[in-house]
């Protein structure tokens, strides 16, 4: 899952070789759950085909203010609601007519008056001859559209569709994504904050091929970190042995097995973190001894006896190292006294919020995908979320947390 995920993209393709390159970019926003619109000039269609580019994009791709099939229809593209409804407007490529039609206000194109009513975002990713690139007009247009908020993705120096060699080319498309992401992550309200999450369940051998465990999936956990990241903090999450395909390839994970394991990772990435959220069902017990062979069977008559200890807990563990501007939030599950447990929890293990799941209840808990929960802060605030999934409540509770915390970035 990508920063750019559910952002409304208007992809400007202005007249040059590099246009061809656009049907690449818009299948990569696509991949990255964004949705595109493209709008193209008439130089560009040279270039490229409207219809490739719709296809990519799934959409019709729109040239003039009435296409000639809408002329009978008196049908418009109405330039004023595209400038409305995209979130971000990226010119690549942006040729030196259109850089310059931008300076200037000209609008005798669709690209033009949309760019002229956009309200969003915008950036350029100018593309043209080396010796057009270096004349002082372009340098003029350029410097005059960042001063006026325009980011300017910066050509890039290589071989010209002219066969010279020399700084024109269009930045590569990964070059363009990378600057649209870093951009949309720095306007993300938790930019440059770290969340540790821990998730799934804990397995702890008794001999090589034995365990105890639960059947905790790491659904919840997953979806916080998910969440996290789309408001654009640094995620760290540490996963117990799930099965749950949880899509979180994006998602800087470290894999533990046993609850020592746990402890030892999360407590190695606690000092950086600015909220930590401990989901993990963590197995409260272990077996005292852990057999190096398979444990045989004796015979039918014969008992086996277990030897437990606890394991250590890994949220009261955070506590003590807790530093001034560190949030510490813990989970809770219980089959009694739900709400007096919890809030005893707040102090016995220092958090400054537990997220109690509601139990009872169907599809509520531990291995199912959604839950209702009530949540319990440190100050006496409380808050309860009726069943939803855990997807959309990891949304709903990061942005709790965001907002609670001193955390956002103004
Ligand atoms: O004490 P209890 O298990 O009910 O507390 C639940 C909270 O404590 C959860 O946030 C869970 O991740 C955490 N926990 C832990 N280490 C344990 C047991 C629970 O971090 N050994």
């Amino acid at each position: 899952m990508s920063i750019l995920k559910n952002r409304k993209i208007l992809l400007g393709v202005s007249g040059s070789i590099a246009a061809f390159k656009s049907a690449h970019i818009v299948r990569e926003f696509i991949k990255r759950g964004a949705e595109v619109q493209v709008v193209i000039t008439d130089a560009a269609k040279d270039f490229v085909t409207p219809l490739t580019l719709s296809t990519v994009s799934n959409r019709p791709v729109y040239n003039n203010f009435i296409e000639d099939d809408q002329k009978a229809y008196g049908v418009w593209n109405n330039h004023v609601e595209m400038g409305l409804w995209a979130d971000l407007l990226i010119v690549a490529p942006a040729s030196s007519n259109t850089l310059s039609k931008m300076v200037t206000g000209a609008c005798d194109n669709l690209l033009s008056a949309v760019y002229m009513s956009a309200k969003c975002p915008v950036f350029v990713a100018p593309a043209m001859d080396l010796d057009m690139f270096k004349n002082g007009a372009t340098t003029k247009n350029l410097e005059i559209l960042s001063n006026r908020g325009v980011e300017i993705i910066d050509a890039e120096f290589g071989e010209l569709a002219s066969g010279l060699v020399g700084k024109g080319r269009m930045a590569e498309p990964e070059h363009i994504f990378v600057a649209v992401e870093k951009y949309c992550l720095k306007l993300s309200p938790l930019y440059g904050k770290q969340v540790l999450i821990n998730a799934g369940p804990t397995h702890e051998h008794l001999d090589p091929v034995r365990y105890l465990g639960n059947n905790s999936s790491g659904r919840m956990g997953a979806a916080l970190a998910k969440s996290a990241y789309t408001l654009g903090a640094n995620v760290t999450l540490i996963l117990g042995p799930t099965q749950a395909d949880l899509d979180i390839a994006h998602i800087d994970t470290i894999n533990v097995v046993s609850a020592a394991e746990m402890l030892e990772a999360t407590v190695s990435k606690f000092s950086d973190a600015h909220l930590t959220i401990c989901t993990a069902a963590v197995s409260d017990f272990r077996p005292l001894n852990v057999d190096t062979n398979k444990i045989k069977k004796v015979g039918k008559a014969s008992k086996l006896t277990l030897e437990l200890e606890e394991t250590p807990d890994i949220l009261a563990s955070l506590g003590p190292l807790k530093r001034e501007g560190q949030y510490l939030i813990g989970f809770a599950l219980e089959t009694q006294n739900g709400p007096s447990y919890a809030k005893a929890k707040l102090v016995s293990k220092s958090a400054d919020a537990i997220v109690l799941n509601v139990l009872g209840k169907q599809g509520v808990g531990f291995n199912s995908s959604t839950n209702e929960v009530h949540v319990y802060f440190a100050d006496g605030n409380e808050i309860f979320y009726p069943i939803q999934s855990k997807e959309i409540l990891g949304g709903v509770l990061m942005s709790l947390f965001t907002k609670h915390f001193p955390l956002r970035n103004e």
